[in-house]
């Protein structure tokens, strides 16, 4: 029998790329390649991409340029291009960068073993179709072997909410939720392989409404039927848009102990002028008080949220209302971002702030949110927390999780503990985590 072929994927962007890399290298696994950490030894290499900020293209192409050599030395070497790149410029990559021969947009992954064919007879593959099947029907996962404690589960894709600064509308499309039953067959079947803690994922997660027992629910329904999975410990779930927290999901954060006490929820900016102009349907004042009651469901809930500087428009003004937003919420962890023009979206063709001013706002911005995280962190020293063991520490005879906080923690531990919650106290905080001792 032949040596099985080499898998190299390389992923970029948010963590439904990290999902959608597992299920294409799961489903060419089944057209006989193996993956590998080693671009040098493949013998297919997949970049699956992100488009979301600038030079996300450039950034491919001066990418693929690197991978010449590789291709130079092993001419049967096939080099394929996913994700929202691929989708956003299409056959504009074959024509431009001749050693691509396979362009796949993110609704075409069901098709990625055709496509792969097709390379291999010598022939330019592409397809950035939204096709009407589900692909995840199509790449449901074959039983495979032990999979890491803590993992992604795409319940839900594309976004209808055209925020004017945003590329994902057109790369991922129309917001589509997966079936309740079939998001739970696999739960069930990574909770069989090992996993202990699930993080449900949807570019507007929140917006979930799948095909379950006696019609469409919501993710808190969801949410509840996932926590009586035996052997599943903890749930999350990220990306939600703040108008679509309903009251049932804000309930789940106080009843629903597998539900853990983090939650991502982005504001962009504090200015409700500059809210409107990003199309973003909230108001500062909207998003306080759902703040309010999130917290008042569950209390020590860590907040986290993603923010932009320099939107159009924006003035000084507007940028110190996102300052008293900040200040108001307090959050734990953060993601901000200089406003970034995207090819074809509204707000690329709106006058723009000046590079230096938006810069400038963002190490401002960054600088509080950095305070605020630290604080966060600091106020651990001394509690106990829940943490899931996930792999060997830095050191010899140290362990390394995540809290229940979604604070990285460090301790002493045998390699024995990996996959199992346990309780911590923390004993100091470092830059970017805790140190913790076993709770015994
Ligand atoms: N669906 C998620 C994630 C979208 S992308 C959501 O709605 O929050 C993740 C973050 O990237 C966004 O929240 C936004 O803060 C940032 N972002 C998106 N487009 C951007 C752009 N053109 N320039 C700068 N930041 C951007
Ligand atoms: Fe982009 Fe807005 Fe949709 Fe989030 S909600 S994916 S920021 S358009
Ligand atoms: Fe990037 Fe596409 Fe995700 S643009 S952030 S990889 S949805």
């Amino acid at each position: 029998m032949s040596e099985a072929k080499k898998l190299f994927i390389k992923t970029y962007g948010c963590q439904m790329n990290v999902y959608d890399s597992e299920r294409m290298a799961e489903a060419l696994s089944a057209s006989g390649y193996a993956a590998t950490d080693r671009a040098e030894e493949a013998d297919m290499i997949l970049l699956n991409t992100c488009h979301i900020r600038e030079k996300a293209a450039e950034k491919v192409y001066s990418e693929l340029g690197r991978l010449k050599p590789l291709k130079a030395a092993k001419p049967e070497l096939k080099i394929g291009v996913a994700g929202c790149v691929a989708q956003a410029e299409g056959a504009e990559i074959l024509n431009r960068q001749p050693l691509v021969d396979l362009v796949v947009g993110p609704q075409s992954y069901h098709r990625l073993p055709a496509l792969v064919e097709e390379a291999r007879a010598g022939r330019k593959a592409l397809d950035t179709d939204f096709p009407e099947e589900d692909k995840f029907d199509y790449l449901s996962a074959r039983p495979q072997a032990r999979r890491a404690p803590a993992a992604f589960l795409t319940v839900q894709e594309g976004c209808d909410k055209f925020c004017a600064f945003c590329v994902v509308p057109y790369t991922r499309g129309a917001e589509v939720s997966r079936p309740a039953t079939r998001v739970l067959g696999e739960a069930r079947d990574l909770v069989a392989r090992g996993v202990r803690e699930i993080t449900l994922l949807g570019q507007n997660v929140n917006a979930y409404h799948g095909a379950g027992d006696g019609g469409d629910w919501g993710l808190a329904r969801l949410i509840r039927e996932l926590a009586a999975i035996e052997g599943l410990e903890r749930i999350r779930y990220t990306t939600s848009h703040p108008n679509d927290m309903d009251d049932d999901l804000i309930a789940a954060h106080g009843d629903c102990a597998k539900l853990m006490p983090y939650l991502h929820l982005p504001v962009q900016s504090g200015s409700d002028r500059i809210l409107k102009a990003m199309n973003r349907k909230h108001t500062a004042d909207s998003y306080l008080r759902l703040v309010e009651r999130i917290r008042a469901s569950r209390p020590d809930i860590l907040l986290s949220g993603d923010f932009i500087t320099g939107f159009p428009g924006e003035t000084e003004f507007d940028f110190e209302a996102t300052m008293d937003l900040v200040r108001a919420v307090n959050y734990g962890q953060a993601y901000s971002f200089r406003y970034s023009p995207r090819p074809g979206t509204p707000a690329a063709e709106k006058p723009q702030v000046a590079k230096a001013v938006a810069e400038d706002r963002l190490q401002r911005l960054q600088a509080l949110l950095a305070e605020q995280q630290k604080a966060a962190q600091d106020a651990m020293v001394g509690r106990e927390v829940g943490v899931l063991v996930e792999k060997p520490g830095r050191l010899p005879g140290q362990i390394a999780g995540k809290s229940d906080h979604l604070h990285a923690v460090h301790l002493d531990g045998p390699e024995s503990l990996i996959g199992q919650v346990v309780r911590v106290r923390v004993v100091e905080s470092a830059p970017h985590s805790l140190r913790g001792a076993l709770v015994v």
